[in-house]
C-alpha cells in the first residue's frame, strides 16, 4: 500500500479540479476524483491514473463514501446555488472521515455582508470548515479567473470585439490567474500541510492588466486586432441569456452582475499581483497571452473563416433581440436570503484589514 496520503478532489471535472487532479497524479499521489458523470473528462482523469467516483457531491451519503480511506481533500464548491449546503455536506463528511488536511477554494470577495448570496455563503463556509480543531485547512482565495474572459473568445476571434462591462479600458484592474496556476497552489498546499496549514493564498497572474491590454493579448493570440468595448450590465445579461455558458445557472448569472460591479470598483486589483503561484505552486505564473494561445489551440472553431464569422454575427443578432433576464425575479423565485444593508468588499473594514499581506511573510495573514 502507498505510504502517500490519498487525496479526494471534489468538482474534479471542473476548471480547477481537473488540473489539480492531473498535477497530483504527475507527482505520484493517489487521487480519488469526484465527478458528476462519466464522460470525456472523467476518461482523461482515469487514463492519468485517478480513481473515479461518480456521484452527487451535494448528497451526504455519496460524500461519505467518497471520503472513505482518504486523508486529504480539495473542497471546491461548484458555481451554483446551494454552495453552503455543499460545504456543509463536505465539512460533515470530512469530520466523520477524520480527514487531516483540506484545501478549500474561497473567493477574494468573501465577506460577511456581501451583496452576493453566493459570496456570503463562501464566507460562512470558510468559517465552518475551520471549526474542527484536529483538521488543518489552507484557503486558496482567488479573484477573477483568466478563464472568465475566455467565455467571450468567439466574438473576439470572429468580430474583433472583447465586450464586457469592466469599466475604464485603461484601468489596470485584474491580474488573472490560469486554472493550472490556481491548481498548482492547491497542490502545493495539499502536499505540505506542515508549511501551509492555516495560511491563505491568493494566486494571481504575473501582472495587473487593463481591459485594453486584455483585448491586445487576445488579439496577439488570435492573430487579429481585437478592441475592448465597455458594454452595459444589461447587454452582458442579454448575452448570457442568449448564449448561456454551460455551467452557469440563472442563479449564478444573477451573481455575475455583482462581480462585474466589484471588478469596476477595482476590488480584484487590491494586493495583486502576488508571488503565491511561484512560492506555493513552484512555477512561474502564466501570462494572459499564453493562456489565450492555449485556449485557441484547443478550439478549431476559433480559426478564421466565413462560416465562423457568419455564425458569430448570427449569435450577435440573437443577443440583440434577447430581453435581459429579470434578476430580482430570479432571486425571489429561488428564495435568496437578502440583507438590509449589504456592503461591497472594500466597504467592509474587516475585509480591508484581512486582505493585506502580512509584512513578515508577504502572504495574507493567518486566519484565526
Ligand atoms: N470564476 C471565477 O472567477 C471565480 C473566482 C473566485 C472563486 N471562484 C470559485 O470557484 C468555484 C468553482 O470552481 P471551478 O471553476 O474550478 O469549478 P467548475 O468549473 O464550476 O466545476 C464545478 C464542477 O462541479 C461539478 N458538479 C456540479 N454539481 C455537481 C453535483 N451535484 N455532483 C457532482 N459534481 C457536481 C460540475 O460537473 P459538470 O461539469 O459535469 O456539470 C463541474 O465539473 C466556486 O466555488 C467559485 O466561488 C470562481
Amino acid at each position: 500500500m502507498s505510504s502517500r496520503p490519498k487525496i479526494l478532489i471534489t468538482s474534479a471535472a471542473g476548471k480547477t479540479g481537473l488540473p489539480t487532479t492531473l498535477q497530483l497524479l504527475e507527482r505520484g499521489y493517489p487521487v480519488r476524483a469526484f465527478v458528476r458523470r462519466l464522460d470525456h473528462r472523467s476518461e482523461v482523469l482515469e487514463r492519468a491514473g485517478a480513481e473515479i467516483f461518480a456521484g452527487n457531491q451535494y448528497a451526504l451519503r455519496d460524500m461519505q463514501v467518497a471520503m472513505q480511506g482518504v486523508q486529504r481533500a480539495y473542497q471546491c464548491a461548484p458555481t451554483a446555488p446551494n454552495g453552503l449546503h455543499f460545504n456543509a455536506v463536505f465539512t460533515a463528511a470530512a469530520h466523520q472521515a477524520g480527514l487531516e488536511h483540506v484545501v478549500t477554494l474561497s473567493q477574494w470577495l468573501s465577506s460577511r455582508d456581501h451583496p452576493s448570496l453566493f459570496t456570503r455563503e463562501v464566507y460562512l463556509s470558510d468559517i465552518l470548515i475551520r471549526m474542527r480543531p484536529d483538521m488543518t485547512v489552507t484557503t486558496v482565495n482567488v479573484g477573477w479567473f483568466a478563464d472568465n474572459y475566455l467565455m467571450v473568445l468567439d466574438m473576439a476571434a470572429h468580430l474583433g470585439l472583447f465586450a464586457m462591462p469592466l469599466g475604464n479600458g485603461d484601468a489596470k484592474t485584474n491580474a488573472p490567474p490560469s486554472n493550472a496556476d490556481i491548481a498548482s497552489v492547491v497542490v502545493g498546499a495539499l502536499l505540505d500541510p506542515a508549511t501551509h496549514a492555516g495560511n491563505t493564498y491568493r494566486p494571481t497572474g504575473p501582472q495587473l492588466l487593463s481591459p485594453n491590454e486584455i483585448a491586445t493579448a487576445m488579439g496577439k493570440a488570435l492573430g487579429r486586432r481585437v478592441r475592448y468595448r465597455n458594454i452595459s450590465d444589461r447587454m452582458m445579461l442579454k448575452a448570457l441569456k442568449a448564449h448561456p455558458p454551460s455551467n452557469y445557472s440563472d442563479a449564478a448569472v444573477s451573481q455575475l452582475k455583482v462581480y462585474v460591479d466589484e471588478y469596476r470598483r477595482g476590488t480584484f486589483a487590491v494586493h495583486a499581483p502576488t508571488t503565491d503561484v511561484h512560492d506555493v505552486g513552484g512555477r512561474q505564473p502564466q501570462d494572459f497571452e499564453t493562456i489565450v494561445r492555449e485556449a485557441v489551440a484547443r478550439r478549431p472553431d476559433l480559426r478564421p473563416g466565413l462560416a465562423h464569422t457568419l455564425q458569430a454575427m448570427a449569435g450577435f443578432l440573437k443577443l440583440l433581440a434577447t430581453t435581459p433576464p429579470n434578476l430580482s425575479a430570479i432571486e425571489a423565485g429561488k428564495d435568496f436570503v437578502q440583507l438590509d444593508n449589504p456592503a461591497f468588499s472594500q466597504d467592509d473594514a474587516d475585509w480591508r484589514a484581512t486582505h493585506q499581506p502580512n509584512p513578515e511573510t508577504n502572504f495574507l495573514g493567518k486566519v484565526a
